[in-house]
């Protein structure tokens, strides 16, 4: 962290622009070697005032339906993907108008759409998503293979006789994986699919390859890569959401009241119900720059958000001097799956956003107030 937690708005999400280029240049060495084309996953991270940077870096956005397919149209600028697993008949015109590649769930979808897809002036590439049943995410809640599951086409729904006009097929059934994970999903893939694989021309890999994390094994992210485009003369697409944005962002709080129940309690100006609902939803603990784990030094806190919810609690953690109202703190890895998902429960406000550019410091991108609040409510 190289910016002055006192120079920007308290809380706030501040996106590092080098740290996001260092992520930037990772991805797109993987896209010259192998020739594969990245997309950034606007689930993940949509803060569209960097946009003009990725583009210079990835080939594009995907899109979990209309809204994120216009702002991947409208600010990016480059190639749109979009899959959701079931399309309005209301919105699929404007899908239509703002995508590049649309993938449908089921061949269902597909047979409902086609059409449409075919008279659209514009050439619109379309896939199906295949569901493999393989995937090695082992909570039921991020696995898109589990049981039941809604997504995408599994083997024995699958119709080989519905492929005319269908130019490829996607996968998704990674979360935060590593590429030993990739190779052993893409077997079941061919095993299952291989066949119908030569008719394609392009099969995208989906998302959840952590690729920017320091122990990922690029290597074989590539040789996987190659060893499908070659042996069945497709192109190959990977979505990441989180990789684009990993370790790129912090977000800064401010302590406002301490006080003591059986342990020592601070009371934070950010929430994990509203500003960081992973950690209740995975759930995990952030790192917060400085602290240690509970009882490793002198002065152990549990952090509690300014909302009703009991819940509402960030984690425990350690610190060498005991804490103060106005006192600081600084959460790592805020950028993906955090403003993309936030909330204003309780009337919370939003976290300002921040971009602390590489030649300017912190520049406030964007700050909220009463009329974000008030505007989604009636
Ligand atoms: C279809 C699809 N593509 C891409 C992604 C992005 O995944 P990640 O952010 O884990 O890379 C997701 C995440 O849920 C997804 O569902």
């Amino acid at each position: 962290m190289n910016f002055d937690v006192h120079a920007v708005p308290s809380p706030s999400y501040v996106v590092d622009e080098g740290l996001l280029i260092k992520n930037l240049e990772k991805l797109k060495s993987v896209a010259d070697r192998t020739g594969c084309k990245i997309l950034l996953a606007q689930k993940g991270f949509s803060m569209f005032a960097v946009y003009p940077l990725i583009s210079k870096y990835l080939d594009g956005v995907t899109s979990s339906g209309i809204l994120e397919a216009k702002l991947g149209y409208e600010e990016m600028g480059k190639e749109v993907h979009t899959y959701a697993p079931a399309f309005s008949d209301a919105d699929f015109e404007e899908i239509l108008s703002y995508s590049d590649h649309i993938v449908f769930n089921s061949f269902q979808q597909w047979n409902k759409f086609k059409e449409r897809v075919k008279n659209h002036p514009k050439k619109i590439e379309c896939g199906i998503r295949i569901n493999p049943e393989y995937s090695e995410i082992e909570v039921d809640m991020y696995n898109p293979c589990f049981t039941h599951s809604r997504f995408g086409v599994t083997l024995d729904n699958f119709e080989p006789d519905q492929l005319d006009g269908i130019d490829g097929f996607h996968f998704h059934t990674m979360c935060e994986q590593n590429s030993d994970t990739l190779e052993r999903t893409l077997q079941v893939i061919e095993e299952k699919f291989g066949k119908y694989l030569h008719q394609m021309k392009w099969l995208n890999f989906g998302g959840g390859h952590h690729i920017t994390r320091p122990d990922y094994d690029i290597e074989t992210l590539e040789r996987s890569v190659l060893y499908m485009k070659n042996k069945y003369d497709v192109d190959v697409y990977l979505e990441p959401g989180e990789a684009v944005a990993l370790n790129t962002g912090f977000l800064v709080a401010t302590v406002m009241d301490t006080l003591y129940n059986g342990m020592d309690i601070a009371i934070l100006d950010t929430s994990a119900s509203c500003h960081m609902p992973d950690v209740l939803e995975m759930p995990y603990r952030p790192e917060i720059i400085g602290a240690g784990l509970p009882n490793e030094k002198a002065y152990t806190y549990r952090f509690g958000g300014p909302t009703c919810l009991a819940g509402d609690v960030i984690g425990d953690y350690s610190f060498d001097q005991p804490l103060q109202p106005g006192d600081k703190l600084v959460f790592c890895d805020m950028a993906h799956y955090s403003m993309v998902k936030n909330n204003t429960f309780n009337g919370i406000n939003l976290p300002s956003i921040v971009l602390n550019t590489l030649n300017d410091g912190p520049k406030v991108i964007k700050q909220f107030g009463y009329d974000d609040f008030k505007n989604r409510l009636s």
